[in-house]
């Protein structure tokens, strides 16, 4: 395995983590029930939530930090922290890299939830739609081999990415429908 065929299996780590933690974050948000609903067993997602958030973050940190070990083309840190001169799609690489920062804004507002207040946090919590959108346009569209920045994005890499896209973009559309409700039983009339 080459540094850069490791650099994209991280990346496509992160978009799965990312995937697998925007979901549960929004059947946390609709107030989903393992217990009520389907499997019918006690299952700690807030803690899985938290879990993948962790997965997400480091393997968003660690697929462009391997980059740094490549002899061509060279990225310094500089192109890894502020990649908008980096050789090659420095446009895509920047998406990347602000997608990165906020999924740490979004991880580090919620270990501080409780000094910060419910409000502020979850209002920073949105953030993590953008995070999201950048993830999966910078993964869909870069160029894995690093070569002419066309990729062929009928690699199953790509086909992985478009499918986790349309998954999210489902489960947040549904989101925005059922918001208020959320997935709680209804309540019965009164008699
Ligand atoms: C990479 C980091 C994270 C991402 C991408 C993420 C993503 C999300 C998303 C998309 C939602 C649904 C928001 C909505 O539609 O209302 C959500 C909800 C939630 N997340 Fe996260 N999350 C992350 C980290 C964390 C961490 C570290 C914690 C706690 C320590 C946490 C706690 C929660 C809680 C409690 C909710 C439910 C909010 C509510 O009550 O409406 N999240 N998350």
């Amino acid at each position: 395995m080459t540094l850069l065929d490791l650099s994209a299996y991280l990346g496509l780590g992160a978009v799965g983590a990312a995937t697998i933690t925007l979901l549960l974050g929004l059947l946390i948000a609709l107030r989903y029930s393992p217990v009520r609903n389907w499997p019918h067993r006690r299952i700690n997602i807030f803690a899985i939530h938290q879990w993948t958030s962790y997965a997400t973050v480091v393997l968003t940190l660690l697929h462009p930090a391997v980059l740094l070990f490549l002899h061509t083309p060279v990225f310094r840190v500089v192109d890894i922290l502020w990649p908008i001169h980096s050789p090659l799609q420095p446009k895509l690489n920047f998406a990347g890299a602000i997608a990165l920062y906020l999924l740490v804004i979004v991880l580090l507002t919620s270990l501080l939830r409780h000094p910060i207040g419910r409000p502020l946090w979850k209002r920073l919590h949105f953030l993590a739609f953008p995070a999201a959108a950048l993830l999966f346009l910078h993964s869909f569209l870069t160029d894995p081999n690093l070569k002419d920045g066309h990729p062929d994005l009928l690699d199953g890499g790509k086909v992985f990415v478009a499918g986790a896209f349309l998954v999210c973009l489902a489960a947040s559309l549904a989101r925005l429908r059922i918001r208020g409700k959320g997935l709680r039983p209804l309540a019965l009339p009164k008699v």
